[in-house]
């Protein structure tokens, strides 16, 4: 078993708390992402995990083992960094050795696991290059194959794909998700790339400033997000934020220009005594013409027209508001236009706490 648990970890560096109160658990054989801003604790709590930091307080699992006072050479974990230094002067092939070597494994058992992950990376061509004549991509290969030839039961990955170029990036991205279906060893994967993070994970962790604030499936996370944080840095574009007034049993929208029609799902959000709420919408809930009953309409100001060739981004304001619309409807006639009326579907609407920013809806 290679579960691995956290339990009330906290980390702290001086006056810096890192993390605070982690409770995780990644089961077996998943491939779990740590996803956040710059500086949110990723990275410190892979590190807990590894060994290569210790817990403030808290505990820290591998399968059954309470690994808190276990050196990191003997937690049976395999880490990948965003810097994969090959070493410069060794063959592929003795680079993947290397640590097994270290280990003092024998040299058939060594030769059989070094080809078997040459096979799975399709790097066996390249045995007797050194990294310089690699390219960027068949180093980071290495890097992988150097981490699965120890046959680990837990992989940890920090950024692997954050110093390749963005083409390079999807490719080792789907490399790396057949990698898991093939070995199916538990993976703690940090990005703080959401496509990476929407696309590779099991399930995802959704962190801020030392803390996490939704573990679940992409689609969950997505559809479903846990507050506002959450909705607006899992997205792209990012979901549209409001302030909204509530008034008399009305939600009002730009200073009480427009009162918002509500649905029923939309009903506590009018419960209580708040008197404002944040909307939020996905850009691509934003629609060029009327496709439903409860689609309202709102006067925008074109600002920019981004045309990607299967879609539009559409740069507008509405009030004060910023809004942005992603259509894949568009028409030549669209970036001449100063003025526009737009849908929002109210199906889609999120509302948020004002003052918590939790998901009402
Ligand atoms: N050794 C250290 N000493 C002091 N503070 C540290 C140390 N390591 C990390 N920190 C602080 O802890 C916080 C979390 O850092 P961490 O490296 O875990 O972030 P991250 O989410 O991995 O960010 P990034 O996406 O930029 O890599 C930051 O405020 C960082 O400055
Ligand atoms: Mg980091």
């Amino acid at each position: 078993m290679a579960e691995v648990k956290l339990k009330n970890v906290i980390k702290k560096f001086e006056d810096v708390e890192a993390v605070k109160n982690i409770n995780l658990t990644v089961k077996d054989g998943e491939f779990l992402v740590l996803v956040g801003p710059s500086g949110c604790g990723k990275s410190t709590t892979l590190r807990l995990v590894a060994g290569l930091e210790s817990c403030t307080s808290g505990e820290i699992f591998i399968g059954d083992t309470l690994v808190n006072d276990i050196s990191p050479k003997d937690r049976d974990i395999s880490m990948v960094f965003q810097n994969y230094a090959l070493y410069p002067h060794m063959t592929v092939y003795d680079n993947l050795a290397f640590g097994l070597k270290m280990r003092k494994y024998d040299k058939e058992k060594i030769d059989e696991r070094v080809k078997d992950a040459a096979e799975i990376l399709q790097i066996t061509p390249l045995m007797d290059r050194k990294p310089k004549q690699l390219s960027g991509g068949q180093q980071q290969r290495v890097a992988l194959g150097r981490a699965i030839v120890r046959d680990p039961n837990v992989f940890l990955f920090d950024e692997p794909l954050s110093n390749l170029d963005a083409k390079l990036r999807v490719d080792m991205r789907t490399e790396i998700k057949k990698i898991h279906k093939k070995i199916q060893s538990t993976i703690i994967y940090v990005t703080h790339d959401q496509t990476e993070a929407m696309t590779l994970g099991d399930r995802i962790a959704v962190m801020e400033d030392g803390m996490i604030h939704q573990l679940n499936s992409p689609i969950e996370v997505y559809d479903s997000p846990a507050d506002k944080f959450v909705a607006g840095f899992i997205g792209s574009p990012a979901m549209n934020f409001f302030e909204t007034n509530i008034d008399g049993g009305k939600i009002y929208f730009e200073d009480k220009k427009y009162s918002l029609p509500i649905i029923e799902k939309h009903e506590n959000v009018l419960s209580g005594d708040r008197e404002k709420v944040t909307m939020g919408i996905r850009p691509e809930d934003l629609h060029l013409k009327k496709k439903g009953e409860v689609f309202f309409p709102l006067e925008v100001k074109v600002e920019v027209v981004e045309t990607m060739g299967d879609e539009v981004i559409l740069y507008l304001l509405a009030g004060n508001d910023k809004l942005t619309c992603k259509t894949t409807q568009y028409y030549p006639e669209l970036e001449q236009k100063n003025k526009l009326t737009v849908f929002v579907d109210m199906d889609q609407v999120h509302f948020f706490d004002d003052e918590t920013g939790k998901t009402l809806v």
